[in-house]
């Protein structure tokens, strides 16, 4: 099991959410912790940097100001994501969705020359890569393109670790909407999922540790989820 303590983590969305929530519990583990996201912003015992995950000669500068770091999460969303109906969608705004798969792949194709040989890497995919939800599709076809292209890379990597969380529905700013309207949107949600009540950033951060430090953990993908992809 690897020794979280004294160990330097780089964390790209690392600024809101279920990144920040990672940034967090791994500061309080005693791990040294940049984190990255496009707006600069202050989080306590933790260096912060401005960096857009879709450029690459920024990313390459923040790795090579880091040589040598242990451990890179990349929970940044990426940009603009298109939700609806597929025979309704503008395929630019489907397209663009990927946004996400290109800032993770930017992120470990990059990355890597600089981490350490024992290092891991943990992405995040979404539920509606393996289960239908209405709107969803988009989002889906970008999720399953993650856990798929941490399956498939993982031995390319190796001794380098890689591994993804896929969350369920989870509170997090990402979702802008507020009071009653967001207390429905979680409720309608989660309505007949085994754990019928939205997940906690703290709770999808908790398995980002697990893959980290776990030395026998590669090319996996845990769900974190509530039970939404059996139900
Ligand atoms: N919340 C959910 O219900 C849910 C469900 C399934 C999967 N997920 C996945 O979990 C991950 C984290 O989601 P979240 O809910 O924690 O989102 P969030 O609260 O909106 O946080 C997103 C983070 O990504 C950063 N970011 C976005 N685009 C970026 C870019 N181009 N370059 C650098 N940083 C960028 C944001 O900072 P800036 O805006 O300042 O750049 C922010 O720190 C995402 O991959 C998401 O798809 C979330």
């Amino acid at each position: 099991m690897t020794d979280l303590k004294d160990k330097k983590a780089i964390v790209l969305g690392g600024t809101s959410g279920i990144g920040l929530a990672t940034t967090e519990m791994l500061r309080d583990r005693g791990v040294t912790v940049i984190a990255g996201g496009r707006r600069a912003c202050e989080i306590e015992g933790v260096e912060t940097v401005p960096v857009d995950v879709l450029d690459r000669e920024a990313l390459t500068q923040l790795f090579q100001a880091h040589t040598g770091f242990d451990f890179l999460v990349n929970a940044a969303t990426g940009g603009a994501r298109a939700i609806g109906p597929f025979m309704e969608m503008d395929l630019d705004g489907f397209q663009g969705s990927f946004a996400k798969l290109w800032g993770y792949v930017n992120s470990v194709r990059l990355g890597i020359p600089h981490m350490a040989t024992d290092g891991a890497i943990v992405l995040f995919s979404g539920y509606p890569a393996r289960k239908w939800r209405p709107g969803m599709l988009a989002i889906g076809s970008v999720g399953g393109s993650v856990e798929a292209f941490i399956r498939l890379v993982a031995n390319e990597i190796a001794p380098i670790r890689i591994n993804g969380v896929c969350p369920g529905l989870i509170d997090t700013p990402m979702s802008p909407l507020k009071g009653d309207a967001r207390t429905e949107f979680y409720r309608k949600g989660t309505q007949g999922h085994p754990i019928a009540r939205a997940g906690t950033a703290t709770e999808v951060a908790h398995a980002a540790l697990f893959l980290l430090e776990n030395d026998f953990v590669t090319g996996s993908i845990v769900d974190v989820d509530g039970g939404a992809i059996v139900c």
